[in-house]
């Protein structure tokens, strides 16, 4: 983009690890070309409120192993009308910000988008989501290090499941996405994974426990994405209580844990490659866009496409885990 001075970098939505990696690669990057950044903090209600500030080389010192966001996050409502935005446009000028790049989910490109559109402004996208339900890359910034946070969780459940013969029920985040599910139920040898995805038969699941029980699988793991249509871990234990009343079952909500800790090292490294490719990506007058890796290319997704598809789930995946769990 052709006369670039400043660029501002905001985190919104769910907040994930390694969101202060991609904070670090684009402060990092603009300052090498010679940009100045802006933190706009609490998401788009800092644009709202004039929470905005200059950030210079030492906000990035040792924040690529912190988890959370070091810009803080949120979902605004009054960023989804247009006084809201109109107010967030005039405190940009104000500060002479030329660009913007936001790290979060697909909330967070819907409002960028809207934005971009209304007031002619350039923005970019860093999928920052534990979630991995934004299409355009195949993995989200937060996810790994969420899928490594539930599967220590079930290892320790497993041993006290051992000890006592009990089946654990694991309700583990996604919404509308059962991507953390899926590989944590594979990592982690589940004897059933249900996920929004796919139409949970639950006689299945009763069959499964009750083959187990023959075969004196004395205990077992079973995961449950919290967006599941046949409800959370709650529902899940009370069916199986009035099949098997015998059977000791208890259930773990995982619940914001998942949000939380030091990012693993890949989500370090794909938020540093990505929050440098968003610099470069402005530079080169790209707007509208997330960037994403997809077969470890990096692509930029139409903010349009990145809303209103998700990314699917891998059936081979969830094919795996069914024969594995036998
Ligand atoms: O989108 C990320 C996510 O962690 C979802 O998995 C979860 O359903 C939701 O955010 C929880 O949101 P909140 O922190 O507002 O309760």
């Amino acid at each position: 983009m052709k006369d670039l001075k400043k660029i501002a970098v905001l985190t919104s939505g769910g907040d994930s690890p390694g969101m202060n990696a991609a904070i670090r690669a684009v402060v990092k990057t603009a300052l090498h070309h010679k940009l100045d950044v802006d933190g706009i903090y609490k998401g788009y209600n800092g644009m709202i409120n004039d929470i905005i500030k200059p950030l210079d080389r030492h906000i990035a010192d040792n924040i690529i192993s912190l988890g959370g966001t070091i810009l803080k996050s949120a979902r605004c409502k009054e960023f989804r009308t247009p006084e809201g935005r109109k107010k967030a446009y005039e405190n940009i000028k104000k500060h002479n910000i030329d660009a913007l790049v936001v790290i979060g989910g697909d909330g967070t490109f819907a409002g960028g988008n809207i934005f971009m559109k209304e007031f002619d402004f350039p923005v970019i996208g860093l999928p920052g989501t534990i979630d991995n339900d934004l299409y355009g890359t195949d993995y989200t910034i937060g996810y790994d290090t969420a899928v490594n946070t539930v599967v220590t969780a079930i290892d320790k459940l497993r041993d006290t499941a051992t000890s006592h013969d009990r089946l654990f029920i694991v309700e583990v985040m996604g919404r509308d996405a059962g991507f953390i599910a899926l590989r944590s139920g594979i990592a982690s040898g589940a004897k059933k994974i249900l996920i929004p995805e796919t139409k949970t038969h639950i006689e299945e699941l009763l069959e499964r426990l009750q083959k187990g029980i023959s075969e004196n699988e004395a205990s077992a793991i079973v995961i449950v994405s919290e967006g599941d249509d046949f409800g959370g871990a709650m529902e899940v234990k009370k069916i199986v209580g009035e099949h098997f009343p015998d059977y000791s079952t208890r259930v773990t909500i995982l619940g914001h844990i998942q949000r939380g800790g030091s990012p693993s090292s890949y989500d370090r490294i794909l938020a540093s490659g990505l929050g440098y490719q968003a610099v470069l990506g402005l530079l080169d007058g790209k707007k509208g866009v997330m960037v994403g890796s997809v077969n470890r290319e990096i692509v930029f997704t139409p903010f349009e496409k990145t809303i209103k598809h998700h990314s699917k789930i891998n059936v081979e995946l969830k094919h795996i885990a069914e024969i594995l769990s036998g």
